[in-house]
């Protein structure tokens, strides 16, 4: 196994070429480069923290450690709780699959990226198939989120076709580039009708909130959410930008640039709601002294962004930082 120090040198150097290309071609060489990269030479991180695992109801996390949603090939999930995350966010999925936005669709953007990639999944059926595989053969303690989007109706089908090979369902009701976002915000019925189908479901289930809705989110989202027995939040998405480089003209911000926001926000919501949530922060973590300052307030972090920019052994320097090891 490549050392440390040795790994990021390499990493550094395949990125900063990988950085000449425009995303669309970064992102599958990217992708490329990690399945071909035999395990043994990507540094391992016990995914155990002694004294720092996390329940949500009844699923034990064994680090508070999240990579968010991003990716829909079991072999990335792998790779991820290889290097440390406890819990890995799977990509959004809707009932039925879908191609997603036209290209371009990921540009760079302040050291991070602007998507409007409106969820390019498999559909339902077929992520519940890749998660029951990916099962038959981890045998790590990682624990795989199901990231789902979708109306009542088509949450309840893919609620009844994962089951049972879900452990956890994180709820994404906050996407940008996703027009049901808006609706959610604008009428807490339709949202009620959603925690409705989770609380049925009885999976421990995570509400990924909007970012550029604070007031809506801390004012009547947790409330709805805590009436049907969820009390897991992740604090935030991606922030909504205007940028004329991507097909659609805009699209959702993630990056360092989230931080001050992130930190703002779950300060206020841990003071608003104490240890009635459980709170899993996100946006803008990218390294061990960011994680630690949002775990004075957080039981968990979230982050996607700095797996790419920073590389994958970020969560052992957190790690070392927080647990000293
Ligand atoms: C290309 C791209 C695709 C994303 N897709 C999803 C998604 O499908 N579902 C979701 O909840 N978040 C998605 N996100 C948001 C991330 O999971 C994360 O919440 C966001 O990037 C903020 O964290 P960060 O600053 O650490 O990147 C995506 C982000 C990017 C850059």
């Amino acid at each position: 196994m490549l050392t440390e120090n040795a790994f990021d040198a390499a990493y550094k150097f395949c990125y900063s070429f990988l950085k000449l290309l425009p995303e669309q071609y970064a992102i599958p060489l990217g992708k490329g480069i990690y399945k071909r990269l035999p395990h043994i030479l990507i540094p391992e991180t016990e995914i155990h923290w002694p004294g720092h695992e996390r329940k949500i109801v009844d699923v034990t996390f064994y680090n508070p450690l999240i990579l968010g949603s991003y990716y829909s090939e079991p072999w990335m999930w792998d790779v991820a709780f290889h290097t440390g995350f406890g819990g890995v966010a799977t990509k959004t999925t809707t009932h039925n699959a879908r191609k997603g936005a036209a290209h371009p669709r990921v540009v760079r953007l302040r050291n991070g990226f602007v998507n409007c990639e409106s969820y390019p999944n498999p559909g339902g059926k077929e992520m519940a198939r890749r998660i029951k595989e990916f099962n038959k053969v981890y045998n790590g303690d990682g624990i795989l989120v199901a990231s789902i989007a979708g109306t009542a109706r088509e949450i309840e089908e893919i609620v009844s076709e994962s089951d049972p090979h879900v452990k956890c369902f994180e709820l994404n009701i906050s996407s940008p580039n996703y027009m049901l976002t808006d609706e959610l915000y604008r009428n807490p019925n339709t949202l009620e009708d959603l925690f409705r189908v989770m609380e049925k479901s009885r999976k421990p289930t995570l509400v990924k909130l909007a970012r550029g809705y604070e007031e809506e989110n801390n004012s009547f989202v947790i409330l709805l959410g805590l009436k049907y027995g969820i009390r897991a939040y992740h604090y935030g998405n991606t922030q909504p930008v205007i940028d004329s480089r991507l097909s659609a003209g805009r699209g959702g911000y993630s990056g360092p640039d989230l931080f001050k926001g992130t930190m703002e926000n779950i300060i206020k919501m841990r003071k608003k709601f104490g240890k009635d949530i459980i709170l899993i922060a996100g946006g803008g973590i990218d390294s061990a002294e960011r994680a630690e300052r949002a775990l004075e307030y957080a039981d968990f972090l979230a982050y996607l962004s700095a797996f790419i920019t920073k590389g994958p052994t970020l969560p052992r320097k957190i790690k070392r930082r927080i647990i000293g090891a």
